[in-house]
């Protein structure tokens, strides 16, 4: 795993738009694999800025997101697709029709899985993959478990990770229970994968997924085994 360690959030986050940036910039047309989470919004703050200076343009580029709550309505504030259309899509010149998240509405979620997962496949795969990495190992919402799903799946959140998004819902009660997600395999189908981590709530996390073990109970391990890793983290992610 290739790791750059950067000074401040700020530098994180400039970091990781001109990975996406040069691609883009290289291959107009690429499939670009994005997350939610705190820890991107700087980086799509910039790639907005670049953007709007007339630097940079995603006319051609196609975006697949890691995963979405289920169920919930793209309308709520905090379903997936409101925050992407809110923190990147709404700002710059990327055809909609081109953004795809998973369908936190569909009627029958494990056949929405299924398209997702033969949407990937259709694509070609993703030229890049960003993710960021929860407090129990999660990457998407690939909870930690016995066995790991390869393929787009419904799953349930574990009670760790409602505790930690409860800070955005009203309450706990809440944060829906169960999300659509990327599998490992979808995952892998990144040719390039790029994770971010910023602060010191995340140091424990890295550091489980540096030791060098292949771990289903602490899923971001699995990145381990991807020939293709970029950690961008923060200094103090490393202290
Ligand atoms: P965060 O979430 O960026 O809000 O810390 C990361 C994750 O849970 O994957």
């Amino acid at each position: 795993m290739n790791i750059i360690v950067c000074k401040n959030y700020e530098e994180m986050s400039q970091h990781g738009a001109q990975m996406i940036a040069s691609l883009v910039k290289e291959k107009p047309s690429c499939v670009l694999g994005l997350a939610t989470g705190s820890t991107p919004e700087g980086m799509y703050a910039a790639l907005v800025e670049m953007c709007k200076k007339g630097e940079l343009s995603f006319k051609d580029v196609t975006s697949v997101n890691l995963d979405e709550y289920y169920p919930i309505d793209p309308a709520n504030d905090q379903s997936y697709r409101y925050f992407m259309n809110h923190q990147l899509f709404d700002h710059i010149d990327i055809d909609k029709a081109n953004t795809n998240v998973p369908d936190g509405t569909a009627a029958d979620p494990v056949a929405e899985c299924k398209r997702y997962e033969q949407l990937v496949t259709d694509l070609g795969g993703i030229d890049i993959q960003i993710l960021g990495i929860g407090r129990n190992g999660h990457i998407g919402f690939n909870e930690p478990d016995t066995k790991l799903m390869l393929d787009t799946h419904v799953t349930d959140l574990t009670e760790d990770t409602i505790e930690a998004n409860a800070r955005f819902f009203a309450s706990a009660n809440d944060v829906p229970r169960r999300a659509l997600t990327m599998g490992i395999g979808t995952i892998f189908k990144a040719k390039k994968i790029v994770i971010m981590a910023s602060g010191a709530s995340k140091r424990d996390a890295v550091s489980a997924m540096l030791e060098r073990t292949i771990d289903t109970s602490f899923p971001a391990t699995m990145l381990n085994l991807h020939p293709d890793v970029t950690l961008i983290c923060t200094a103090d992610v490393l202290d």
